[in-house]
């Protein structure tokens, strides 16, 4: 069944409570945060507290994607402000298994993200540590850019991997997703599909996900 995810990047932030209650009431499986710090990725986009009003407020599962320098240090506080499922950058931490630990430890949801230049190879050793991989399609950072297409190929193998270690994780593909590619992405494996631009500045919201759900 494939599930949607909205990235808040791409709300109206000056009504960002409404803006949530709008991917509710349109059938969105989840909220995305995009949390950035300008030195991982060249963006300053929102911190802890608004993704701590967003968490408060939102009745859906709230993903924090952390594109930061050093995610140990905000694991815990993200934790502690509600967050359901914390992804760390395979690229931000020579670490990885210290990260799953640390999460591990606050009682939420694993994750990993993936730039588009990182090889799926590269994570295969703890999958079966994490509960979703992401996989970022376009510069990791900014919402608005356009699908790069050889990223279908590592939906496609990190699906592979999937079922040939007997694991259960879900795939996320993250950026880029527009009402034309939607589907495709989730045939070649994609559980998720995350979007800002699709789905916030859309004002027939709801029908567009009825669609891709029918399908
Ligand atoms: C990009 C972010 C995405 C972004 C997607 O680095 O991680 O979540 O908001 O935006 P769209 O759907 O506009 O490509
Ligand atoms: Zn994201």
């Amino acid at each position: 069944m494939l599930k949607l995810s909205a990235s808040i990047l791409s709300a109206d932030w000056l009504r960002l409570g409404e803006e949530i209650k709008r991917m509710e009431d349109s059938g969105c499986d989840s909220i995305h945060i995009d949390i950035t710090d300008g030195h991982f990725v060249p963006n300053i986009t929102m911190g802890v507290d608004i993704a701590e009003a967003v968490c408060k407020t939102s009745k859906l599962r709230t993903d924090v994607h952390l594109m930061i320098a050093r995610p140990q240090d905000f694991i815990k506080k993200f934790a502690d402000i509600g967050a359901d499922l914390i992804l760390f950058h395979h690229e931000a931490t020579t670490h990885p298994f210290e990260m799953i630990k640390y999460i591990n430890e606050t009682g939420k949801m694993v994750g990993v993200a993936l730039d588009p230049a990182t090889r799926v190879e590269d994570i295969e050793h703890y999958l079966h540590a994490v509960d979703v991989v992401l996989l970022v399609a376009v510069c990791v950072g900014f919402g608005g850019q356009k699908y790069i297409e050889a990223m279908d190929s590592k939906i496609e193998q990190l699906a592979m991997m999937r079922k040939e270690k007997n694991l259960d994780f879900e795939i996320q593909i993250d950026g880029g997703i527009n009402p034309g590619n939607a589907i495709e992405k989730h045939k070649k494996g994609a559980d998720t599909l995350v979007a800002g631009t699709l789905f916030f500045r859309s004002k027939n919201v709801g029908e567009i996900i009825k669609q891709l759900k029918e399908q």
